[in-house]
């Protein structure tokens, strides 16, 4: 793969590098936020599952631009207050706290709680994925899972009349995921921004003026989303709502899914270093051991090779003895010239193990 491959692909990736954003995932956040308007008038904000950090970029700008318009009327304002969480480390940004931590674990939520300090959040965004496993319904349990998580901590910090965007997968438990959502907020959307895929089941939910049920009490417990068999024929009028799916961007904007020219609208293609490489990355390993020519996976790899071939070698004898002895007894018994015999089952099982390595290779 070339160094540019990715960035031929993908122009989103292409422009977060031009525009000095650590993810393609910045310009979601900036398509929701030119949408549903979720930025007006917030100076506290917290990003969960934040790293490598470009949803904290697009907080830090915004905040501060908020932060210059409201100085130009009042003097007494304090600075933006940003927190970002993840499980793991990010590089540094300026004026961005930042916290290691699982999201769905409660001493993470306390330690977010603990930064507000009887203050209020007026944004809590959460763009948490689990490490996707393949297998769909687990992947999609433990999305809602960490959406739940994120609802928990927001009813902790968020004040009301706040705004809460989570990414969401659009799968079998959203009604039962918006219908919690409902639960806290009156207005809650399905936002898919052009920049994300379309071949993603990925969309944000989009939730605004956190007004919790009266005398509800926040706390840690996720509600298990249980896989009972639902008869939805039952819910009628009122209680039959379809989520308001809202698309962000228009057709003036550039595809997600489109391989477009490297020299797109006529701008000379430059190339970029990723703007911040991360930090520990899993591959980091396997590039090392390529690197440096320490073939001690490869070395094991050999190694099973060879104890199969011997494997082989081993049963190819086996069957040739017992074959012989078996022809010598039919020899015996019917007095027959027995090569035949002998070599043709010998031949044919030589074939098998040939086209059988074959069907290996
Ligand atoms: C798609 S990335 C977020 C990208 C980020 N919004 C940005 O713009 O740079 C998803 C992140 O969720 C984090 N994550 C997944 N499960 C988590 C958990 N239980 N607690 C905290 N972070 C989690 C992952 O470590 C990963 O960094």
């Amino acid at each position: 793969m070339g160094k540019t491959s990715k960035d031929k692909r993908d122009i989103y990736y292409r422009k977060a590098k031009e525009e000095g954003w650590r993810a393609r995932s910045a310009f979601k956040l900036l398509q929701i936020d030119e949408e549903c308007q979720i930025f007006e008038g917030v100076s506290k904000a917290v990003d969960l599952c934040a790293a490598p950090g470009s949803w904290s970029q697009v907080l830090a700008r915004k905040l501060n631009e908020n932060y210059k318009k409201a100085l130009e009327r009042e003097s007494d304002i304090s600075p933006p207050k940003i927190i970002a969480v993840d499980l793991q480390a990010m590089a540094p940004l300026e004026g961005v706290i930042q916290l290691q931590g699982d999201i769905t674990n409660t001493n993470t939520a306390k330690q977010i709680i603990a930064h507000f300090n009887n203050t209020q959040a007026d944004l809590v965004v959460c763009d948490g994925a689990p490490d996707v496993t393949g297998l769909h319904d687990m992947d999609i349990f433990i999305q809602s899972q960490l959406l739940l998580a994120a609802l928990n901590i927001t009813t902790h910090i968020l004040k009301p009349g706040g705004a809460f965007v989570a990414k969401i997968f659009r799968a079998k438990d959203m009604s039962f995921l918006f219908a919690q959502l409902r639960l806290f907020f009156p207005y809650v959307y399905c936002a898919k921004p052009s920049s994300s895929r379309n071949s993603s089941i990925e969309a944000f939910m989009v939730c605004k003026k956190y007004s919790p049920p009266e005398g509800y009490e926040p706390h840690m417990m996720n509600p298990l989303l249980t896989y009972e068999p639902c008869d939805f024929h039952k819910l009628t009028g009122v209680n039959r709502i379809i989520v308001p799916f809202v698309v962000c961007g228009d057709f003036n904007q550039v595809d997600s899914d489109t391989s477009y020219p490297l020299d797109h609208k006529g701008e000379e293609y430059k190339y970029r270093e990723p703007v911040q490489l991360p930090l520990a990355p899993p591959y980091e390993e396997v590039m090392s051991l390529s690197r440096n020519r320490n073939f001690h996976m490869a070395d094991v790899s050999v190694i099973i090779e060879n104890e199969i071939s011997a494997f082989k070698r081993e049963a190819l004898q086996e069957c040739q003895a017992e074959i012989s002895a078996e022809a010598r007894a039919t020899r015996q018994d019917q007095e027959q010239d027995d090569v035949s015999l002998q070599e043709a089952p010998i031949e044919a099982l030589q074939n098998l193990y040939v086209s059988d390595e074959n069907r290996d290779n």
